[in-house]
């Protein structure tokens, strides 16, 4: 007798307590919809539809060294593609060993954005694409006219521009190559365990995952990294409640947006960066100054909202944004053959 009394009072207390999860997964999982929703597909343009030939050109274009200053720079050096496409170093290196005022961002699902750049001074990826020929830190060359040249040298391109602009008389242009690495881009999008739980699957996060999802909405970390993209939606200052250098030991004070627009609101404020694969991305910030996950979040909490998060505060939330590490695109892993230089 008391053992079945004592095997009915469990289960109830079992069922209650499997119901109450669930109720509160449900909740957490409307919670997540509005305030983040899965990644599309593929992240669309008007100005730039997606087409197969485009992306095919766009990405012997991210591979593509010849039309560099000195022969050695591609998008591929500092956005390694199986590397999430980050390129791990605080700072970029360009043509001549220059070293980029800047970390390299990933470049997966950058085009979902509200601008590109730490600072928002690129329009959109393919604006972004167009004036990396001639950065001065990264591809070098001397002008738009100087890169086409290039590309008609390599006569093997001819007939792939013809095909992927077939409205186009003469192709072969800087703002074709521009809408080619474009429509590329636009289609690296890297969905994870986090989007099927967007999508109504419960056990897609694990009980660890979801508690950390729920620090990260109670913590108030989505007030700025939001949308499907965790982030690219807005730009904030980088240090709300202290300036930013005292936290990051940054050697140089980066003064953001102020540089592109002189307003003195603007004044260390940046995009706030998506957070999609942000443990494969390793150095943090727009200078690389921090390198352990947890550190940024911990920053986070105390620069941005004034908390001084304790350590399985910070750890909850580290273990949640892994849950936003995606697949890998497999058809971007695979290395295009370039045409030969005749
Ligand atoms: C020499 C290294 C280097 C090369 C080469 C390079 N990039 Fe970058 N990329 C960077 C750095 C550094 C940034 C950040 C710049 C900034 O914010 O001031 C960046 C930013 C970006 C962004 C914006 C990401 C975001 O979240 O704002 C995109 C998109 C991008 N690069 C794509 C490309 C493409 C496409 C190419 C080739 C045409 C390319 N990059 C070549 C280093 C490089
Ligand atoms: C007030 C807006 C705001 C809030 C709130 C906020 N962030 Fe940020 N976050 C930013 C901005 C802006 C940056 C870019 C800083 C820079 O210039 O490097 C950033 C950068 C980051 C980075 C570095 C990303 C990278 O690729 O280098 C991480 C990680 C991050 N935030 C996580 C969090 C977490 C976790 C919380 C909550 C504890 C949080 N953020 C709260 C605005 C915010």
């Amino acid at each position: 007798m008391f053992k079945i009394s004592t095997i009915i009072i469990i289960s109830i207390l079992f069922l209650a307590g499997v119901s109450f999860g669930s109720d509160e997964d449900e909740i957490l999982l409307k919670q997540a919809n509005k305030i983040f929703g899965p990644l599309p597909q593929a992240m669309v343009s008007e100005k730039n539809p997606i087409s197969r030939q485009k992306v095919k050109l766009g990405k012997m274009f991210f591979y593509e060294t010849r039309i560099s200053v000195d022969g050695t720079v591609s998008c591929s050096r500092c956005h390694p593609i199986g590397l999430y496409a980050a390129d791990g170093l605080r700072k970029s290196i360009g043509n001549n060993c220059k070293v980029n005022p800047r970390n390299a961002p990933t470049i997966f699902n950058a085009a979902g954005q509200i601008s590109e750049h730490w600072i928002g001074n690129r329009v959109d990826v393919e604006d972004q694409a167009k004036q990396a020929v001639i950065g001065p830190p990264s591809f070098g060359m001397p002008s738009y006219e100087a890169v086409e040249k290039r590309l008609k040298e390599i006569k093997g391109y001819g007939p792939l521009f013809k095909e992927a602009f077939p409205q186009d008389k003469d192709p072969v242009t800087v703002d074709n190559f521009a809408k080619a690495v474009g429509a590329f881009e636009r289609t690296l999008v890297t969905p994870s365990r986090f989007d099927a739980f967007v999508k109504g699957e419960l056990t897609a996060l694990s009980d660890n995952q979801k508690r950390g999802l729920k620090t990260f909405v109670e913590t108030d970390c989505m007030t700025c990294h939001s949308s499907a993209y965790v982030g690219g939606q807005m730009y904030q200052k980088f240090g709300v409640f202290e300036p930013y250098w005292q936290y990051t030991r940054s050697k140089e004070i980066d003064e953001g947006r102020y540089v592109v627009t002189k307003n003195e609101s603007d004044k260390y404020v940046f995009k706030v960066p998506i957070l999609r694969n942000v443990e494969m991305t390793s150095p943090y910030f727009h200078d690389g100054s921090v390198d352990h996950l947890y550190d940024a979040v911990r920053i986070m909490g105390k620069i941005q909202l004034g908390k001084d998060l304790d350590k399985s505060r910070v750890e909850e939330i580290v273990t949640f944004l892994k849950s936003l590490t995606g697949e890998i695109p497999e058809d971007a892993l695979k290395i295009p053959l370039l045409p030969s230089t005749n």
